[in-house]
């Protein structure tokens, strides 16, 4: 459980993502695209599930992104190579169906952009025609652009700003692409405001989309049930159950009311807990 190596992916506009390498012989050997660890920096830390964006086989290492969004993901960016994480459990969830489906988009928004890419290889190698829509606030932001290029037939990056590739959203990249031709799968990883706008898209043009809501996970353990999700009519965890999920049977309106239901006081927390 000891981090080989940490690396600082973008440090801009109040916004740190992070990478850490782990030492992780057994989990590295097991892992599949699309699914999670949970970590703890700390024995009295939060359990922190975070997607696996990389395993090494050979180096037995796994490789986490993340962006430090409150006080235990700040806290496990303040680690450093040579310290040792508390716990790390994995692999969990359940991993993305790789198969030839045929031509695939996969569309990643913000820290998204790094859950899309073990999926995004896996499907390449499955035989899959890729296209990447990459989308984030400012060019700083976009993260993995030149690993994800080097694997995408095509790949088009998008930002707020237009300081990087097209201005504007990935989901209006979305469109235009389903609207030139078809394509049998979209995959996508990012806000919940984005995920439902591909949904939408997805809906109007018949074509398949999986949204992978992993960001809705507190503790992954099944029990807080602050991961909750309406699919088709059920209720679903996404930590138990997914963290994949066919986008158009999610009732998107339940989701995002349930998201922001606590906003104020996380905000509230981190200021009066950690403050850089
Ligand atoms: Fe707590 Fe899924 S994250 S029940």
């Amino acid at each position: 459980m000891k981090i080989l190596s940490k690396e600082i992916l973008a440090d801009c506009a109040g916004s740190r993502i992070v990478k850490l390498t782990l030492d992780a012989p057994e989990i590295s050997l097991k892992a599949r695209p699309g699914e999670f660890v949970v970590v703890m920096p700390a024995e009295k830390g939060e359990r922190i599930p975070l997607t696996i964006v990389e395993a090494d086989t050979k180096a037995r290492s796994i490789a986490l992104i993340f962006q430090e969004a409150g006080l235990s993901t700040r806290i496990l960016g303040g680690l450093s190579a040579g310290d040792n994480l508390y716990v790390l459990v994995g692999p969990l969830g359940h991993a993305t169906e790789i198969k030839n489906y045929g031509r695939v988009i996969l569309v990643g928004g913000g820290v998204g952009i790094a859950e899309i890419y073990p999926v995004a290889k896996s499907l390449k190698e499955a035989g899959n025609e890729i296209t990447v829509i990459m989308g984030a606030k400012t060019k700083e932001l976009l993260i993995l652009e030149e690993k994800l290029k080097s694997l995408a037939d095509k790949i088009y990056p998008v930002t707020d700003d237009g300081t990087c590739g097209r201005k504007g959203f990935t989901t209006d990249v979305l469109e235009e692409l389903l609207k030139e031709g078809k394509y049998d799968l979209i995959y996508s990883v990012g806000p919940i405001p984005m995920m439902e706008k591909v949904a939408g898209i997805s809906r109007t043009f018949s074509t398949r989309a999986i949204v992978s809501l992993n960001a809705l996970m507190v503790d992954a353990t099944g029990m807080c049930g602050c991961c909750r999700v309406t699919v088709a009519g059920q209720v679903k965890f996404s930590c138990v159950d997914g963290p994949e999920f066919e986008a158009d049977k999610i009732d998107w309106d339940e989701l995002r009311k349930r998201n922001c239901m606590y906003q104020d006081k996380e905000k509230h927390i981190c200021k009066l807990k950690f403050s850089r």
